[in-house]
């Protein structure tokens, strides 16, 4: 039988890893937001995994919103461009709003957000990625909370995906390039 695992090179970081790395980011936001009702607004579908275990960490009061955009196709390059294909219920108005996105390659996908999301009036937008890939950026984005870096290489597992697949790795994988090539 196929095992997800034998498509990767192995684990790259560990479910306890990133466990202690998602408290750590919602001790910050705990300490940050205190007096304060953030909205936390996940990136679908990424940063679905993350998002869960990073509320359960945030001690303030909060509301969860969720959109979801993409730019990817199923490739393993961005397209540059971003749709979005489930816009957040909520009115974020005078809101101070935190975007919870699992990864920031390009930059591009957060760029497009952070405009988008800056026009609807919110008293703040903040940052949490859970990791970055430094080398890849191509816009600047200063994420306010960040969990690891990592190296330039397709990483899969913990809810990011390659074509869909691969989200439920429990811990974080270095894809085969011989998959996505
Ligand atoms: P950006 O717009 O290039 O910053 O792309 C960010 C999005 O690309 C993330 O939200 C992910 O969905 C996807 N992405 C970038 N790098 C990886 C990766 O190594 N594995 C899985 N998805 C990735
Ligand atoms: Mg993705």
């Amino acid at each position: 039988m196929k095992n997800l695992m034998d498509d990767t090179n192995g684990v790259l970081i560990s479910r306890e890893e990133i466990s202690a790395v998602v408290k750590r980011l919602g001790k910050e936001i705990s300490a940050d937001y205190e007096g304060k009702t953030p909205i936390m607004v996940s990136i679908l579908k990424g940063a679905f995994i993350f998002m869960a275990d990073l509320v359960r960490e945030v001690t303030v009061p909060c509301s969860i919103d969720f959109m979801c955009v993409s730019s990817y196709g199923s490739g393993a390059e961005t397209s540059g461009r971003v749709k979005i294909i489930k816009d957040l219920d909520t009115n974020i108005d005078g809101k101070d709003v935190i975007i919870v996105e699992d990864i920031l390659d390009s930059g591009v996908t957060l760029s497009h957000l952070i405009k988008l999301l800056s026009a609807r009036n919110p008293n703040s937008i903040k940052v949490c990625t859970l990791f970055d890939k430094p080398e890849r950026h191509k816009v600047e984005i200063n994420p306010a909370y960040k969990g690891l870096d990592v190296p330039n290489e397709f990483i899969v597992g913990y809810g990011l995906d390659y074509a869909e697949q691969y989200r439920n790795l429990p811990d974080v994988c270095v894809l085969k390039p011989e998959i996505y090539a």
